[in-house]
């Protein structure tokens, strides 16, 4: 459903990077409605465009078409002042690297102080939110410790607390746990649903971590630059997605214009390549590989058309 009372609202969006002579469509007509409050992951094979989709959220690329809207901000027409409005007081966002997140030379207290401080919050407000965020954290015997001499996992934990600094009505997290092992990724998709908890935040996170089943109520997978299906309820990633296990709900999204993509290994499966035969029957809607050869027509058949019509 595309309604207009998402909080995240993306609709056809395309990102083209051109690489020498070379055009690489990392999004190809995604999709995506998030609620306000709510705390989503996004999962996907690697080159999928994850990180292309969380970059255009945080404001750091633009998309090259279609439609991207956070709360007031239409991403596709923003001003570079509203650029730097939005990145400093409407998200945060913590990167996978903990090294990114971080300056080494500073403790954690300042870290979370310094983008308060470039929003031109006073002194004694920046250490009461910046204390008040760590603590949340659990790391409130930490304030000055500098990031070496914290774990990577600690690390991960001040990096939220400065995505947070600013109160952002949302969090971008690009495989915040990506680099920690599982007990740890757990505590920082634990902490993230605390934040979610007491500060309302809106959470979209990128992981192919398992641990995240027990955080998030809702995943939506991304294939070939599209958001391509939706998990409900109990979300486990032990296993292939589309492989159909018992207790997990996978929902195909069918987009504004009508289209679905069928997962890559069904595809395979079923040998189903250019050509398939669609029919209704019994209220489902039945999808199996075309009679014909499903090779490129030699001519013109009107087939190309009705494709697209
Ligand atoms: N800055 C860039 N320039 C050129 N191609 C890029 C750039 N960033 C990403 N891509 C390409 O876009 C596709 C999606 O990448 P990405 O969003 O990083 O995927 P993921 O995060 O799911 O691994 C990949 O084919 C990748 O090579
Ligand atoms: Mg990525």
């Amino acid at each position: 459903m595309t309604s207009n009372s998402s909080y995240i609202s993306c609709r056809d969006v395309f990102k083209i990077y051109k690489v020498a002579d070379l055009e690489v469509v990392a999004l190809r007509g995604l999709e995506l409605e998030v609620a306000r409050g709510e705390v989503m992951a996004i999962i996907g094979a690697s080159g999928s465009g994850k990180s292309t989709l969380l970059n255009i959220l945080a404001g750091y690329d633009a998309p090259s078409a279609g439609y991207v809207r956070v709360g007031d901000y239409d991403l596709l027409n923003m001003s570079s002042k509203q650029i730097v409005e939005y990145r400093r007081h409407e998200v945060g966002f913590v990167w996978q690297q903990t090294s990114r997140n971080l300056f080494p030379y500073l403790n954690a207290l300042e870290n979370v102080e310094l983008p308060m401080l470039l929003a031109g919050a006073g002194g004694r407000e920046r250490r009461n939110r910046a204390e008040e965020l760590l603590d949340l954290m659990g790391l409130g015997d930490r304030l000055s410790h500098k990031p070496a001499q914290l774990s990577g996992g600690e690390q991960q934990r001040v990096a939220i607390a400065v995505a947070l600094g600013n109160r952002p009505s949302l969090l971008l997290a690009d495989e915040p746990t990506g680099e920690l092992d599982t007990e740890t990724g757990q505590e920082i998709l634990d902490m993230m649903a605390t934040v979610n908890k007491e500060l309302g935040t809106t959470i979209v996170v990128v992981t192919h971590d398992p641990a995240i089943s027990r955080s998030v109520g809702r995943a939506v997978a991304i294939r070939d630059g599209k958001t391509s299906s939706e998990i409900r309820g109990r979300v486990n990633f032990d296993r292939q997605i589309g492989g159909g296990r018992q207790d997990v709900e996978e929902h195909l999204l069918v987009d504004s214009s009508g289209r679905v993509q069928i997962p890559r290994e069904m595809l395979e499966s079923l040998n189903i390549r250019r050509l398939v035969q669609m029919d209704v029957e019994d209220g489902h809607v039945r999808i199996r590989p075309s009679d014909a050869t499903g090779e490129t027509p030699d001519e013109e058949h009107g087939i190309e058309k009705s494709e697209k019509s």
